[in-house]
Protein backbone atom coordinates (compact mmCIF):
# COMPACT_ATOMS: atom_id res chain seq x y z
CA UNK A 1 0.00 0.00 0.00
CA UNK A 2 1.65 3.63 -1.25
CA UNK A 3 -0.36 5.50 1.51
CA UNK A 4 0.25 6.29 5.00
CA UNK A 5 -0.52 3.72 7.73
CA UNK A 6 1.41 5.34 10.28
CA UNK A 7 -0.34 8.67 12.59
CA UNK A 8 0.72 12.02 12.07
CA UNK A 9 1.70 14.10 14.89
CA UNK A 10 3.28 17.31 14.97
CA UNK A 11 4.25 17.23 11.77
CA UNK A 12 5.83 13.64 12.14
CA UNK A 13 4.68 10.09 11.19
CA UNK A 14 4.81 8.20 14.04
CA UNK A 15 4.59 4.29 13.92
CA UNK A 16 3.08 2.37 17.11
CA UNK A 17 3.24 -1.67 17.64
CA UNK A 18 -0.15 -1.84 18.52
CA UNK A 19 -1.95 -1.81 14.44
CA UNK A 20 -5.32 -1.41 14.03
CA UNK A 21 -6.38 -3.89 11.17
CA UNK A 22 -8.77 -2.33 8.68
CA UNK A 23 -10.91 -4.65 6.63
CA UNK A 24 -11.95 -4.10 2.85
CA UNK A 25 -15.58 -4.09 3.12
CA UNK A 26 -16.36 -6.14 0.48
CA UNK A 27 -13.81 -8.61 0.14
CA UNK A 28 -13.79 -9.23 3.60
CA UNK A 29 -9.79 -9.41 3.69
CA UNK A 30 -7.38 -7.11 5.76
CA UNK A 31 -6.54 -4.11 3.54
CA UNK A 32 -4.57 -2.15 5.75
CA UNK A 33 -2.47 -2.00 9.45
CA UNK A 34 -2.78 1.08 10.72
CA UNK A 35 -0.49 2.23 14.03
CA UNK A 36 -2.87 2.50 17.00
CA UNK A 37 -2.49 5.60 19.12
CA UNK A 38 -1.84 5.08 22.69
CA UNK A 39 -2.03 7.61 26.07
CA UNK A 40 1.32 9.08 24.95
CA UNK A 41 0.77 9.59 21.26
CA UNK A 42 -2.65 11.43 21.97
CA UNK A 43 -1.36 13.18 24.57
CA UNK A 44 2.13 14.08 22.18
CA UNK A 45 -0.90 15.26 19.49
CA UNK A 46 -2.74 17.61 21.95
CA UNK A 47 0.22 19.39 22.87
CA UNK A 48 1.47 19.42 19.72
CA UNK A 49 -1.35 21.11 18.69
CA UNK A 50 -1.66 23.42 21.63
CA UNK A 51 1.93 24.62 20.88
CA UNK A 52 1.64 25.02 17.24
CA UNK A 53 -1.48 27.42 17.98
CA UNK A 54 0.21 29.16 20.32
CA UNK A 55 3.17 29.64 18.38
CA UNK A 56 2.13 29.59 14.56
CA UNK A 57 0.21 32.35 13.42
CA UNK A 58 -0.24 32.27 9.52
CA UNK A 59 -2.53 34.71 7.97
CA UNK A 60 -5.59 34.56 6.37
CA UNK A 61 -4.03 34.36 3.22
CA UNK A 62 -1.53 31.65 3.51
CA UNK A 63 -4.59 29.72 5.06
CA UNK A 64 -6.07 30.29 1.96
CA UNK A 65 -3.01 29.06 0.37
CA UNK A 66 -2.88 25.82 2.04
CA UNK A 67 -6.28 24.81 1.67
CA UNK A 68 -6.45 25.87 -1.71
CA UNK A 69 -3.53 23.61 -2.31
CA UNK A 70 -4.66 21.02 -1.00
CA UNK A 71 -8.34 20.95 -2.36
CA UNK A 72 -6.35 21.08 -6.00
CA UNK A 73 -4.11 18.29 -5.29
CA UNK A 74 -7.35 16.12 -4.13
CA UNK A 75 -8.96 16.57 -7.38
CA UNK A 76 -5.42 15.59 -9.21
CA UNK A 77 -5.31 11.80 -6.72
CA UNK A 78 -8.90 12.14 -6.92
CA UNK A 79 -8.86 8.08 -8.64
CA UNK A 80 -6.43 7.20 -5.68
CA UNK A 81 -9.23 8.40 -2.73
CA UNK A 82 -11.72 6.93 -4.19
CA UNK A 83 -10.07 3.26 -4.95
CA UNK A 84 -9.59 3.72 -0.83
CA UNK A 85 -12.89 4.68 -0.01
CA UNK A 86 -13.98 1.40 -2.47
CA UNK A 87 -12.02 -0.80 -0.21
CA UNK A 88 -12.04 0.49 3.68
CA UNK A 89 -15.52 1.72 3.07
CA UNK A 90 -17.09 -0.45 0.48
CA UNK A 91 -18.17 2.70 -0.89
CA UNK A 92 -19.77 2.42 -4.86
CA UNK A 93 -16.59 3.40 -7.17
CA UNK A 94 -19.03 5.93 -8.88
CA UNK A 95 -20.40 7.32 -5.07
CA UNK A 96 -16.72 7.34 -4.17
CA UNK A 97 -15.70 9.69 -6.32
CA UNK A 98 -17.98 12.03 -6.00
CA UNK A 99 -17.37 12.38 -2.27
CA UNK A 100 -13.81 13.15 -3.21
CA UNK A 101 -14.98 16.13 -5.72
CA UNK A 102 -16.73 17.30 -2.70
CA UNK A 103 -14.00 17.14 -0.48
CA UNK A 104 -12.29 19.26 -2.98
CA UNK A 105 -15.08 21.40 -2.72
CA UNK A 106 -15.34 21.96 1.11
CA UNK A 107 -11.35 22.62 1.31
CA UNK A 108 -11.80 24.91 -1.71
CA UNK A 109 -15.11 27.30 0.16
CA UNK A 110 -13.04 26.71 3.11
CA UNK A 111 -10.16 28.60 1.82
CA UNK A 112 -12.73 31.28 0.31
CA UNK A 113 -14.14 31.89 3.49
CA UNK A 114 -10.35 31.94 5.35
CA UNK A 115 -10.39 35.44 3.88
CA UNK A 116 -13.77 36.94 4.79
CA UNK A 117 -13.49 36.41 8.58
CA UNK A 118 -14.52 39.55 10.01
CA UNK A 119 -16.19 41.25 13.00
CA UNK A 120 -18.83 44.45 12.83
CA UNK A 121 -18.99 47.99 14.61
CA UNK A 122 -21.15 48.07 17.55
CA UNK A 123 -22.29 51.78 18.19
CA UNK A 124 -21.99 52.41 22.21
CA UNK A 125 -21.69 55.57 21.61
CA UNK A 126 -25.35 55.80 20.87
CA UNK A 127 -25.98 54.73 24.91
CA UNK A 128 -25.46 57.65 26.99
CA UNK A 129 -22.53 58.76 29.21
CA UNK A 130 -20.58 56.61 26.08
CA UNK A 131 -20.53 59.39 23.88
CA UNK A 132 -16.88 59.27 23.80
CA UNK A 133 -16.15 55.56 22.80
CA UNK A 134 -16.03 53.32 20.18
CA UNK A 135 -16.36 49.80 19.65
CA UNK A 136 -15.90 46.61 16.92
CA UNK A 137 -15.58 43.25 17.42
CA UNK A 138 -13.55 40.44 15.64
CA UNK A 139 -13.29 36.73 15.37
CA UNK A 140 -10.66 34.82 17.17
CA UNK A 141 -10.04 30.93 16.74
CA UNK A 142 -11.31 29.03 19.84
CA UNK A 143 -7.56 27.30 19.94
CA UNK A 144 -7.80 23.38 19.58
CA UNK A 145 -10.55 21.66 17.94
CA UNK A 146 -11.12 18.46 18.79
CA UNK A 147 -12.64 16.32 15.49
CA UNK A 148 -14.10 12.76 15.39
CA UNK A 149 -15.21 11.33 11.77
CA UNK A 150 -17.80 9.18 11.27
CA UNK A 151 -17.14 6.02 8.61
CA UNK A 152 -19.93 7.12 6.25
CA UNK A 153 -17.94 10.09 4.52
CA UNK A 154 -14.58 9.09 5.06
CA UNK A 155 -13.08 12.42 3.59
CA UNK A 156 -15.57 14.40 3.20
CA UNK A 157 -16.75 14.42 6.73
CA UNK A 158 -13.27 15.11 7.61
CA UNK A 159 -12.87 18.19 5.41
CA UNK A 160 -15.80 19.44 7.27
CA UNK A 161 -14.09 19.50 10.26
CA UNK A 162 -10.68 20.82 9.38
CA UNK A 163 -10.95 22.74 6.71
CA UNK A 164 -13.30 25.58 8.49
CA UNK A 165 -11.15 24.95 11.48
CA UNK A 166 -7.75 25.86 10.19
CA UNK A 167 -9.43 28.17 7.82
CA UNK A 168 -10.34 30.28 11.03
CA UNK A 169 -6.76 29.62 12.80
CA UNK A 170 -7.05 27.12 14.69
CA UNK A 171 -5.03 23.91 15.49
CA UNK A 172 -6.97 20.48 15.02
CA UNK A 173 -6.30 16.88 16.55
CA UNK A 174 -8.57 14.49 14.59
CA UNK A 175 -10.02 11.54 15.10
CA UNK A 176 -10.86 9.26 12.24
CA UNK A 177 -13.42 6.53 12.40
CA UNK A 178 -11.94 3.03 13.42
CA UNK A 179 -13.32 1.91 10.26
CA UNK A 180 -11.80 3.87 7.75
CA UNK A 181 -9.20 5.89 8.49
CA UNK A 182 -6.69 5.42 5.49
CA UNK A 183 -8.24 7.82 3.75
CA UNK A 184 -7.76 10.66 6.47
CA UNK A 185 -4.44 9.97 7.11
CA UNK A 186 -3.78 10.21 3.35
CA UNK A 187 -5.36 13.40 3.53
CA UNK A 188 -2.97 14.28 6.20
CA UNK A 189 -0.18 13.99 4.40
CA UNK A 190 -1.40 16.46 1.42
CA UNK A 191 -1.60 18.76 4.26
CA UNK A 192 1.83 18.18 5.43
CA UNK A 193 3.08 18.45 1.10
CA UNK A 194 1.38 21.97 1.31
CA UNK A 195 3.60 23.15 3.92
CA UNK A 196 1.14 23.44 6.60
CA UNK A 197 3.32 24.31 10.04
CA UNK A 198 3.83 20.95 11.81
CA UNK A 199 1.18 20.68 14.63
CA UNK A 200 -1.52 22.96 13.61
CA UNK A 201 -2.96 19.04 12.29
CA UNK A 202 -2.69 15.85 14.13
CA UNK A 203 -4.51 12.51 13.45
CA UNK A 204 -4.86 9.89 15.84
CA UNK A 205 -6.17 6.18 14.84
CA UNK A 206 -7.66 4.19 17.67
CA UNK A 207 -11.46 3.49 19.28
CA UNK A 208 -13.83 6.15 20.94
CA UNK A 209 -13.89 4.49 23.77
CA UNK A 210 -10.18 4.84 23.94
CA UNK A 211 -8.77 8.00 22.00
CA UNK A 212 -11.64 9.84 21.87
CA UNK A 213 -12.12 9.89 25.61
CA UNK A 214 -8.64 10.85 26.44
CA UNK A 215 -9.83 13.59 24.01
CA UNK A 216 -12.98 14.56 25.47
CA UNK A 217 -11.13 14.71 28.79
CA UNK A 218 -8.47 17.13 28.01
CA UNK A 219 -8.70 20.65 28.92
CA UNK A 220 -6.04 21.58 26.81
CA UNK A 221 -8.71 21.05 23.61
CA UNK A 222 -11.07 23.65 23.80
CA UNK A 223 -13.95 23.17 21.37
CA UNK A 224 -15.49 19.59 20.15
CA UNK A 225 -16.76 18.49 16.37
CA UNK A 226 -18.01 15.39 15.94
CA UNK A 227 -20.56 13.57 13.49
CA UNK A 228 -22.39 9.74 14.45
CA UNK A 229 -24.74 8.67 16.60
CA UNK A 230 -26.60 10.78 19.06
CA UNK A 231 -25.55 8.08 21.80
CA UNK A 232 -22.35 8.83 21.25
CA UNK A 233 -23.06 12.18 20.80
CA UNK A 234 -25.02 12.89 24.11
CA UNK A 235 -21.88 10.93 25.61
CA UNK A 236 -19.62 13.55 24.17
CA UNK A 237 -22.07 15.93 25.41
CA UNK A 238 -21.32 14.86 29.27
CA UNK A 239 -17.97 14.36 28.87
CA UNK A 240 -16.98 17.84 27.52
CA UNK A 241 -18.56 19.60 29.75
CA UNK A 242 -18.64 23.51 29.44
CA UNK A 243 -16.87 23.16 26.19
CA UNK A 244 -18.06 24.32 22.92
CA UNK A 245 -19.11 21.46 20.94
CA UNK A 246 -20.71 20.88 17.21
CA UNK A 247 -22.90 17.67 17.31
CA UNK A 248 -24.17 16.66 13.64
CA UNK A 249 -26.30 13.25 15.30
CA UNK A 250 -28.78 10.81 13.77
CA UNK A 251 -32.04 11.22 11.55
CA UNK A 252 -34.86 9.02 10.29
CA UNK A 253 -35.32 11.37 7.68
CA UNK A 254 -39.07 12.08 6.74
CA UNK A 255 -40.08 13.16 2.73
CA UNK A 256 -44.01 13.83 1.98
CA UNK A 257 -45.20 12.88 -1.26
CA UNK A 258 -48.29 14.80 -1.48
CA UNK A 259 -51.21 14.31 -3.59
CA UNK A 260 -50.25 16.80 -6.66
CA UNK A 261 -46.96 15.50 -6.78
CA UNK A 262 -44.67 15.01 -9.83
CA UNK A 263 -45.14 10.95 -9.33
CA UNK A 264 -42.25 10.05 -11.88
CA UNK A 265 -39.61 12.44 -10.52
CA UNK A 266 -40.36 11.52 -6.90
CA UNK A 267 -40.07 7.96 -7.58
CA UNK A 268 -36.98 8.23 -9.71
CA UNK A 269 -35.41 10.58 -7.23
CA UNK A 270 -35.91 8.46 -3.92
CA UNK A 271 -35.43 4.99 -5.88
CA UNK A 272 -31.26 6.43 -5.92
CA UNK A 273 -31.28 8.56 -2.61
CA UNK A 274 -33.26 6.11 -0.35
CA UNK A 275 -30.25 3.21 -1.11
CA UNK A 276 -27.35 5.26 -1.54
CA UNK A 277 -24.13 3.80 -0.01
CA UNK A 278 -26.59 1.34 1.64
CA UNK A 279 -28.47 3.81 2.93
CA UNK A 280 -25.73 4.74 5.70
CA UNK A 281 -26.02 8.53 5.49
CA UNK A 282 -27.68 10.51 8.33
CA UNK A 283 -30.38 12.67 5.53
CA UNK A 284 -31.47 9.30 4.06
CA UNK A 285 -35.06 9.11 3.06
CA UNK A 286 -36.10 6.63 5.45
CA UNK A 287 -40.17 7.52 6.04
CA UNK A 288 -41.91 7.99 3.12
CA UNK A 289 -45.44 9.71 3.42
CA UNK A 290 -47.46 9.26 0.49
CA UNK A 291 -51.06 10.62 0.48
CA UNK A 292 -53.63 7.92 -0.05
CA UNK A 293 -54.82 9.32 -3.90
CA UNK A 294 -50.85 8.65 -5.05
CA UNK A 295 -50.19 5.99 -3.16
CA UNK A 296 -50.48 2.99 -5.22
CA UNK A 297 -49.34 4.94 -8.41
CA UNK A 298 -46.15 6.21 -6.38
CA UNK A 299 -45.38 2.15 -4.77
CA UNK A 300 -45.85 0.77 -7.64
CA UNK A 301 -43.40 3.38 -9.44
CA UNK A 302 -40.77 3.20 -7.03
CA UNK A 303 -40.87 -0.71 -6.52
CA UNK A 304 -39.92 -0.39 -10.30
CA UNK A 305 -37.24 1.75 -10.22
CA UNK A 306 -35.87 0.26 -7.29
CA UNK A 307 -35.56 -3.17 -9.25
CA UNK A 308 -33.48 -1.62 -11.65
CA UNK A 309 -30.87 -0.66 -8.68
CA UNK A 310 -27.83 -2.31 -8.67
CA UNK A 311 -25.92 -4.02 -5.72
CA UNK A 312 -22.72 -6.09 -5.37
CA UNK A 313 -19.04 -5.28 -5.80
CA UNK A 314 -18.50 -1.64 -4.91
CA UNK A 315 -15.62 -1.20 -7.38
CA UNK A 316 -18.23 -2.42 -10.30
CA UNK A 317 -19.29 1.17 -12.01
CA UNK A 318 -22.69 0.15 -11.69
CA UNK A 319 -23.06 -0.41 -8.62
CA UNK A 320 -25.07 1.66 -6.48
CA UNK A 321 -25.74 -0.46 -3.30
CA UNK A 322 -22.56 -2.23 -2.04
CA UNK A 323 -21.73 -3.45 1.80
CA UNK A 324 -23.15 -2.07 4.88
CA UNK A 325 -19.87 -1.03 7.18
CA UNK A 326 -19.95 -4.79 8.33
CA UNK A 327 -22.08 -7.88 8.57
CA UNK A 328 -23.05 -6.99 12.32
CA UNK A 329 -24.63 -3.34 10.63
CA UNK A 330 -26.53 -5.60 8.05
CA UNK A 331 -27.42 -8.29 10.63
CA UNK A 332 -29.20 -5.60 12.82
CA UNK A 333 -30.91 -4.10 9.64
CA UNK A 334 -32.25 -7.88 8.88
CA UNK A 335 -33.14 -8.25 12.31
CA UNK A 336 -35.41 -4.48 12.25
CA UNK A 337 -37.22 -5.90 9.03
CA UNK A 338 -38.29 -9.05 10.50
CA UNK A 339 -39.58 -7.69 13.88
CA UNK A 340 -41.56 -5.14 11.42
CA UNK A 341 -42.63 -8.22 9.27
CA UNK A 342 -43.91 -10.09 12.41
CA UNK A 343 -45.47 -7.14 13.68
CA UNK A 344 -47.41 -6.38 10.05
CA UNK A 345 -45.36 -4.78 8.14
CA UNK A 346 -45.48 -6.14 4.41
CA UNK A 347 -41.99 -6.82 2.57
CA UNK A 348 -42.72 -5.44 -1.04
CA UNK A 349 -39.43 -5.56 -1.93
CA UNK A 350 -36.05 -6.96 -0.70
CA UNK A 351 -35.51 -8.44 2.80
CA UNK A 352 -32.21 -10.01 2.38
CA UNK A 353 -28.83 -10.20 3.10
CA UNK A 354 -26.13 -11.68 1.88
CA UNK A 355 -23.08 -11.12 4.66
CA UNK A 356 -22.90 -7.42 4.73
CA UNK A 357 -24.72 -6.50 1.86
CA UNK A 358 -28.20 -6.07 2.76
CA UNK A 359 -30.54 -5.41 -0.69
CA UNK A 360 -32.56 -2.22 -1.32
CA UNK A 361 -35.77 -3.02 0.67
CA UNK A 362 -39.36 -1.01 0.40
CA UNK A 363 -41.88 -1.67 3.16
CA UNK A 364 -45.50 -1.02 3.32
CA UNK A 365 -48.16 -1.69 6.32
CA UNK A 366 -45.61 0.03 8.79
CA UNK A 367 -46.76 1.77 12.01
CA UNK A 368 -44.95 4.43 13.65
CA UNK A 369 -44.25 2.34 16.41
CA UNK A 370 -41.88 0.00 15.18
CA UNK A 371 -38.16 0.90 14.88
CA UNK A 372 -38.27 0.91 11.38
CA UNK A 373 -39.93 3.92 10.66
CA UNK A 374 -39.35 5.29 15.03
CA UNK A 375 -35.21 4.95 14.92
CA UNK A 376 -32.89 5.95 12.58
CA UNK A 377 -32.27 2.58 10.91
CA UNK A 378 -28.92 3.33 8.47
CA UNK A 379 -29.24 0.31 6.18
CA UNK A 380 -30.94 0.56 2.78
CA UNK A 381 -34.75 0.56 3.70
CA UNK A 382 -37.37 2.82 2.91
CA UNK A 383 -41.17 2.69 4.44
CA UNK A 384 -44.21 3.86 2.67
CA UNK A 385 -46.65 5.32 5.44
CA UNK A 386 -50.47 6.56 3.99
CA UNK A 387 -52.32 9.55 4.95
CA UNK A 388 -54.94 11.52 4.14
CA UNK A 389 -55.01 15.24 5.94
CA UNK A 390 -51.26 16.82 5.58
CA UNK A 391 -51.55 18.55 8.69
CA UNK A 392 -52.35 15.10 10.61
CA UNK A 393 -49.26 13.70 8.73
CA UNK A 394 -46.78 16.75 9.74
CA UNK A 395 -47.99 16.16 13.13
CA UNK A 396 -46.93 12.83 13.33
CA UNK A 397 -43.62 13.06 11.17
CA UNK A 398 -42.96 15.74 14.08
CA UNK A 399 -43.31 13.26 16.79
CA UNK A 400 -39.85 12.04 15.76
CA UNK A 401 -36.70 12.91 18.32
CA UNK A 402 -34.79 13.78 15.28
CA UNK A 403 -35.19 16.61 12.56
CA UNK A 404 -32.09 16.60 10.44
CA UNK A 405 -33.49 17.07 6.74
CA UNK A 406 -36.87 16.26 5.26
CA UNK A 407 -38.50 16.74 1.84
CA UNK A 408 -41.48 17.20 0.00
CA UNK A 409 -43.10 16.53 -3.66
CA UNK A 410 -45.82 18.74 -4.34
CA UNK A 411 -46.69 21.16 -7.46
CA UNK A 412 -48.34 23.81 -5.17
CA UNK A 413 -46.55 26.53 -3.92
CA UNK A 414 -48.97 27.19 -0.71
CA UNK A 415 -48.42 23.77 0.27
CA UNK A 416 -44.62 23.83 -0.33
CA UNK A 417 -44.66 26.77 2.05
CA UNK A 418 -46.53 25.38 4.81
CA UNK A 419 -44.59 22.88 4.93
CA UNK A 420 -41.49 25.23 5.33
CA UNK A 421 -42.96 26.51 8.47
CA UNK A 422 -44.33 23.28 10.15
CA UNK A 423 -41.88 20.26 9.43
CA UNK A 424 -39.50 20.50 12.62
CA UNK A 425 -35.98 19.70 10.74
CA UNK A 426 -32.56 21.91 10.16
CA UNK A 427 -33.51 22.08 6.51
CA UNK A 428 -36.85 20.92 4.24
CA UNK A 429 -35.81 19.78 0.34
CA UNK A 430 -38.79 21.15 -2.27
CA UNK A 431 -39.67 18.53 -5.03
CA UNK A 432 -36.32 16.67 -3.51
CA UNK A 433 -35.08 14.06 -1.45
CA UNK A 434 -33.78 14.75 2.43
CA UNK A 435 -30.46 14.12 1.03
CA UNK A 436 -29.76 16.54 -0.92
CA UNK A 437 -26.56 18.54 0.64
CA UNK A 438 -23.78 20.64 -1.28
CA UNK A 439 -20.86 21.54 0.86
CA UNK A 440 -21.21 25.22 1.25
CA UNK A 441 -24.95 25.12 2.45
CA UNK A 442 -25.86 25.41 6.44
CA UNK A 443 -26.25 21.94 7.69
CA UNK A 444 -27.37 21.03 10.92
CA UNK A 445 -30.25 19.65 12.64
CA UNK A 446 -33.11 20.43 15.79
CA UNK A 447 -33.87 17.95 18.67
CA UNK A 448 -32.02 15.16 19.01
CA UNK A 449 -30.33 15.27 15.51
CA UNK A 450 -28.01 17.79 17.05
CA UNK A 451 -26.59 21.81 17.11
CA UNK A 452 -24.48 23.54 15.24
CA UNK A 453 -23.97 24.12 11.41
CA UNK A 454 -21.85 22.59 9.25
CA UNK A 455 -20.60 23.90 5.67
CA UNK A 456 -17.53 25.90 5.97
CA UNK A 457 -18.69 29.67 6.76
CA UNK A 458 -21.07 28.48 9.38
CA UNK A 459 -18.45 26.36 11.12
CA UNK A 460 -15.88 28.84 11.48
CA UNK A 461 -18.83 31.12 13.16
CA UNK A 462 -18.73 28.54 15.35
CA UNK A 463 -14.70 27.59 15.40
CA UNK A 464 -14.58 31.47 16.26
CA UNK A 465 -15.48 33.56 19.51
CA UNK A 466 -16.54 37.03 18.76
CA UNK A 467 -14.23 39.51 20.86
CA UNK A 468 -15.09 42.85 21.73
CA UNK A 469 -12.70 45.94 21.66
CA UNK A 470 -14.26 49.08 22.95
CA UNK A 471 -11.89 52.48 22.62
CA UNK A 472 -12.23 54.84 25.28
CA UNK A 473 -11.24 58.14 23.56
CA UNK A 474 -11.19 60.61 26.31
CA UNK A 475 -8.11 61.17 26.48
C1 LIG B 1 -24.16 12.80 6.88
O1 LIG B 1 -24.34 11.59 6.82
O2 LIG B 1 -24.51 13.51 7.84
C2 LIG B 1 -23.52 13.53 5.72
C3 LIG B 1 -24.34 13.50 4.51
C4 LIG B 1 -23.66 14.21 3.36
O3 LIG B 1 -22.69 14.94 3.56
O4 LIG B 1 -24.12 14.07 2.22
Amino acid sequence: MRTKTDLFINGKWVTTEEKLEVMDKYKQQVYANVSKAGEKEVDDAIAGAAEAFRSTQLSPYERYEILKKVSDQLLEEKEEFAQILVAEAGKPVKQARTEVERAAQTLEVSAEEAKRISGHGVPVDAAPGSENRMAYTVRVPVGVVGAITPFNFPVNLVTHKIGPALAAGNAVVLKPASATPVSALKLAELFDQAGLPAGLLNVVVGSGSVVGKQMQEDSRISTYTFTGSAEVGLKIKQNTGLNKLILELGNNSPVIIHKDADIDKAASVLSTASFAFAGQTCITPQRLYVHRDVREEFQEKLDKAIKEVEVGDPSDEATVVGPMIDEEEAERAEEWVKEAEQAGATIVRGGTRNGAVYVPTLLTDVRKDMKVVSEEIFAPVVSILEYEDLDACIDELNESPYGLQGGIFTRDLDTAFHAARRVEVGGLMINDSSQYRVDLMPYGGVKDSGWGKEGPRYSIEEMTEERLVVWNLDG
